[in-house]
């Protein structure tokens, strides 16, 4: 065991490595039988707060495919529920939640209870991080060369839980809600920014090598709305992580962001900029600093249709960013009807050069 430097880590703090390391977003859980089995036994909110379950789950995939990252397995809206909203993933509908839309919602809501309320998840990801950095190889991913990604929900696209209270295509209420009433929606980003950053920080502290803000709806706002609400809460969280530990990558995700992404990468201060499907990654690459790592951006769909279609793609999105730090990944999370096999030929693909 000579190597010292987990690949995906060493990747993030800026280093071109080659072929670059791979991990899925949305890896754990769904699409794997495993996952599915366990489903039965416990339900969602039971799976992410036991330290058994939820360690189980995160290492599901490395131990098929031995990806060179493991993300945690929780939830975005773990932050929520933990302040005190109530929250049920209803089979079918996805999460179901009691709308957070005024200042007296608001006050219900107690951020000093987070900490209290995700001590099962520090504990996953200290026993994680202990296996992750043991003596026993985790499936073919060999040991010592994993890394463990932490992970929260940006605020916006908490915030459009919070206040819709389920998954929607729009978010309309959550929109409207910031135009008419901005001083209503600005304490509730700003109570997430902060207590998010919070969480994030003790993520580190149990554990995780490197984090990852989920902005999965930040497509939906106005050039004006999202350097608000999507890249000053992103940049105020990064400067707080790295106040405390400034050697932890931050890999930001402002999905479906187009052009914006561009001044994401350059005003955040995040290490990574995850690109979703539809960026164009070597257009993009051209126009952000050369320290900037990328990660991205094979079509998740690409994945569910396999063969040869998905190797050539997710080679030429390898190869054309060689010779800069990028990470390799999909544009989404993936499906959850994908056949397990794709996903291990994808791997398979990325290291065979
Ligand atoms: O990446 C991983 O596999 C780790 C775990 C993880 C989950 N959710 C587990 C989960 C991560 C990183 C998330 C992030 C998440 N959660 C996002 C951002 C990423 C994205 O996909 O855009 C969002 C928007 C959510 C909110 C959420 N959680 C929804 C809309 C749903 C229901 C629909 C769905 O995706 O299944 C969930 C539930 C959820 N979160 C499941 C899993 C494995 C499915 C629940 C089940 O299996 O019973």
């Amino acid at each position: 065991m000579t190597e010292t430097r987990k690949p995906l880590l060493a990747t993030l703090l800026g280093e071109a490595t080659w072929p670059p390391p791979v991990w899925l977003m949305r890896q754990a859980g769904r699409f794997l039988p495993e996952f599915r089995a366990l489903r039965e036994k416990a339900d969602f909110l039971t799976r992410c707060m036991t330290p058994d379950m939820a360690v189980d789950i995160t290492l599901q995939p490395i131990r098929r495919f031995g990806m060179d990252g493991a993300i945690l397995f929780s939830d975005i809206l773990i932050l929520p529920w933990a302040m005190g909203q109530s929250l049920e993933f209803v089979a079918g509908r996805g999460p179901v939640l009691e709308p957070v839309r005024s200042m007296a919602d608001l006050a219900r809501l107690d951020p000093a209870r987070v900490a209290q309320a995700t001590q099962p998840v520090m504990e996953t990801l200290q026993r994680l991080r202990a296996i992750v950095d043991g003596p026993e190889p985790i499936g073919p991913a060999r040991p010592g060369q994993v890394t463990l990604i932490g992970f929260a929900g940006a605020p916006f696209t908490v915030a459009c839980y919070m206040v819709e209270g389920h998954g929607s295509r729009e978010f309309e209420e959550t929109r409207r809600l910031a135009y008419t009433d901005p001083e209503f929606f600005n304490r509730l980003i700003d109570l997430l920014t902060t207590s998010t950053a919070e969480m994030l920080c003790a993520q580190i502290a149990a554990g995780a090598e490197a984090v990852m803000l989920f902005d999965s709806w930040s497509g939906l706002l106005p050039p004006s709305q999202f350097r608000q609400h999507v890249i000053e809460p992103a940049r105020r969280i990064t400067e707080i992580i790295k106040s405390r530990h400034p050697g932890v990558p931050v890999i930001g995700f402002p999905r479906l962001g187009g052009i914006m992404a561009i001044e994401y990468g350059n005003r955040t201060g995040v290490n990574a900029l995850a690109l979703d499907t539809g960026a164009d990654m070597k257009a993009l690459a051209e126009k952000l600093p050369a320290t900037l790592v990328l990660q991205g951006n094979l079509d998740p769909i690409r994945v569910l249709a396999g063969g040869e279609g998905m190797r050539q793609e997710a080679r030429a999105i390898r190869d054309a960013m060689k010779g800069r730090p990028h990470v390799f990944n999909l544009g989404h999370g993936v499906i959850p009807t994908t056949p397990p096999e794709h996903v291990g030929d994808l791997i398979k693909t990325i290291r065979t050069v």
